[in-house]
């Protein structure tokens, strides 16, 4: 079909080709539905209007804060935005909800993904891997540098968000022989038997614990969740794993913990700032594990994830309601576009 005679459009506004581009079904798919397929490198708020003004479905994909009120407000066909992710903090989801603007998220391309990630990081800090690979590559063949470590059968892992992600990391960490802890407010012990946990509450996760692994979202109640009180709580030794979001775990505190050596190391997919400024100790611990947020990483989950955001685009075209709206609320107040 020409695209002139395609009557909707979807706009995504900031592929990163660093780290996702389109795979390259996603016009002929859209097509189908009757929907322009666009795809920009925004950076600020006036570029987003500039292309997605007249947009029916609006995607975003890193987590710039890109689609504010301001910008919402000015978006006048939209009707939903889609965070091409699975944390939607960076759309104004107030402002939206106000707005009469649904807004999706694209939660389960990359759960198996991420869950392999924090046990990589699990394991390759209890096993001092990184350091015992960059001092080979330096020449040493440090095999000291193995120490300390310890065997993991027999340890508590805690996990804290026993959702999608943290589910699955329970189930794949259950075939260490560890124990499973879990503090989720939200979720019950008849969901955690399903994947081996049993739900505490976070005090007993942090005394318990010789492994914690954050996989809760960022809101304004896990900001800042694990900080100088609950870092004074954690067992001596422990390691902490976060693929989740930065501002979960007070940095600062962190970085205390880590230097009186209450936590043993660390593994962070995830920082406060990212990339880290290059004056954060963090970067000069070799207990601390850094990857460029970059857990969901695979050829698979970029599928999945266009996918989603392409079924999730043609729900909204087609007057159906999408499975992953986040803000419910707004369906009794949805936007009218003519
Ligand atoms: P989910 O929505 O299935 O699970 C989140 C869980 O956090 C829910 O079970 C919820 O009840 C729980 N939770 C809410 N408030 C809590 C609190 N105060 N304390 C403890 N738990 C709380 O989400 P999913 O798919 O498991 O993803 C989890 C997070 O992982 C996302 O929000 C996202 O921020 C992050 N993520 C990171 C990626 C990366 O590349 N590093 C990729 C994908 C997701």
């Amino acid at each position: 079909m020409p695209e002139k005679e395609l009557p909707f459009k979807v706009v995504l506004i900031d592929y990163s080709p660093e780290l996702y581009s389109p795979v390259g079904f996603e016009a002929e798919m859209l097509a189908q539905a009757g929907a322009k397929w666009e795809t920009y490198r925004c950076r600020t708020g006036e570029e987003v209007v500039s292309v997605a003004q007249d947009a029916d479905v609006v995607a975003v994909q890193s987590v710039r804060p890109l689609l504010t009120r301001e910008v919402l407000a000015q978006l006048n066909r939209c009707r939903c935005t889609i965070r091409a992710g699975a944390g939607y903090d960076s759309i104004d989801y107030k402002a939206a909800t106000e707005l009469g603007i649904m807004v999706c998220n694209a939660p389960t391309y990359c759960t198996d993904d991420v869950a392999d990630h924090a046990v990589g990081l699990m394991l390759a800090a209890v096993r001092n891997i990184p350091r015992l690979d960059a001092a080979l590559r330096k020449g040493r063949y440090a095999r000291e540098l193995a120490r300390p470590s310890r065997r993991v059968a027999g340890s508590t892992v805690g996990i804290i968000g026993l959702g999608r992600i943290g589910s699955t990391t329970a189930k794949r960490v259950r075939g260490w022989d560890v124990t499973v802890l879990a503090y989720d407010p939200y979720v019950g012990q008849d969901h955690a038997d399903t994947v081996g946990a049993r739900m505490v509450d976070l005090d007993e996760l942090l005394a318990r614990s010789d492994f914690i692994s954050i996989h809760c979202l960022l809101s304004d109640e896990t900001y800042h969740l694990l900080s100088w009180d609950e870092f004074a709580k954690m067992k001596e030794g422990v390691i902490l794993v976060n693929t989740a979001r930065g501002p979960i775990v007070d940095e600062n505190a962190l970085v205390a913990a880590l230097q009186e050596g209450r936590v043993w190391a660390a593994g962070l997919d995830v920082t406060e700032q990212e990339p880290l400024p290059p004056d954060s100790p963090l970067l000069q611990m070799d207990n601390v594990i850094l990857t460029p947020h970059v857990s969901a990483n695979t050829p698979e989950s970029q599928r999945d994830l266009y996918r989603l955001v392409c079924e999730i685009s043609i729900d909204v075209i087609q007057g159906r309601i999408p499975q992953w709206v986040v803000n419910p609320e707004v369906l009794d107040h949805l936007k009218k576009v003519d």
